[in-house]
């Protein structure tokens, strides 16, 4: 595993959240039911054609690798990074010589500025603790007019009231709707591609904008 970083260290990590990932990290795959068609047509409006680096945010087991695999440029790295090890230890069952494993926060992105082509934050958003910081890393992670996309399998309001409903470590977590997230992104410099915030897909989505 490449660049294992101790997030432990990290004083400021959302220990609860980890750790309630950490718990489901064996059978999570158990629990993601995915339209493979769906999340194709979603991850297709990325453009993936000569990105040579891409993230998989909170990538978790790594339940996006075989799209990402099957997109990607047979050359291109994948940066698959999540502050779970267990999760971690998950994802390196699936991951290849392609797919370099981070187990790292998502506040602090451990790579150079400006050297990602594509970042994916798929079914993550709603527990980052401090969105703002976690955009403006992304931000900064991506190159020139990289692209950066929020992708869920259902809407902002049926997530929210799935989390509202829960008695653990998620409960509340919230995912903006796709019209507020698009202000935050636009706040954060990137110009927006797409959004769209249905009952089945939520997809938001844009390019970084460099400011002159
Ligand atoms: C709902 S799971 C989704 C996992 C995977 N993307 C999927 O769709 O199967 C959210 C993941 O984000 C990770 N995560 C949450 N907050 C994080 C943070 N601040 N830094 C890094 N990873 C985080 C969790 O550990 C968990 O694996």
């Amino acid at each position: 595993m490449e660049n294992k970083i101790n997030v432990s260290s990290n004083p400021e990590i959302d220990r609860s959240t980890r750790s309630y990932f950490n718990d489901l990290a064996a059978d999570w795959e158990k629990k993601q039911a995915i339209d493979d068609k769906k999340l194709l047509g979603l991850l297709s409006r990325l453009h993936f054609s000569g990105a040579k680096r891409i993230m998989d945010l909170g990538c978790g087991t790594g339940v996006l690798f075989p799209y990402l695999r099957r997109l990607a440029d047979p050359n291109a790295q994948i940066l698959a990074l999540d502050f779970a090890e267990h999760m971690i230890f998950e994802a390196d069952k699936r991951a290849n010589s392609r797919i370099h494993l981070l187990c790292s926060d998502i506040h602090h992105l451990p790579v150079q500025k400006k050297s990602i082509d594509i970042i994916i934050a798929f079914q993550v958003f709603p527990h980052v603790k401090n969105k703002d910081i976690a955009l403006l890393q992304c931000w900064e992670a991506l190159r020139e007019n990289g692209e950066f996309a929020i992708i869920h399998l259902q809407g902002s309001q049926q997530l929210n009231t799935f989390h509202a409903s829960l008695n653990d470590a998620v409960a509340g977590h919230e995912l903006p709707s796709a019209a507020e997230m698009k202000e935050m992104l636009q706040k954060h410099n990137f110009e927006i591609m797409h959004w769209m915030d249905e009952p089945e897909e939520y997809f938001v989505s844009g390019k970084k904008k460099v400011i002159r």
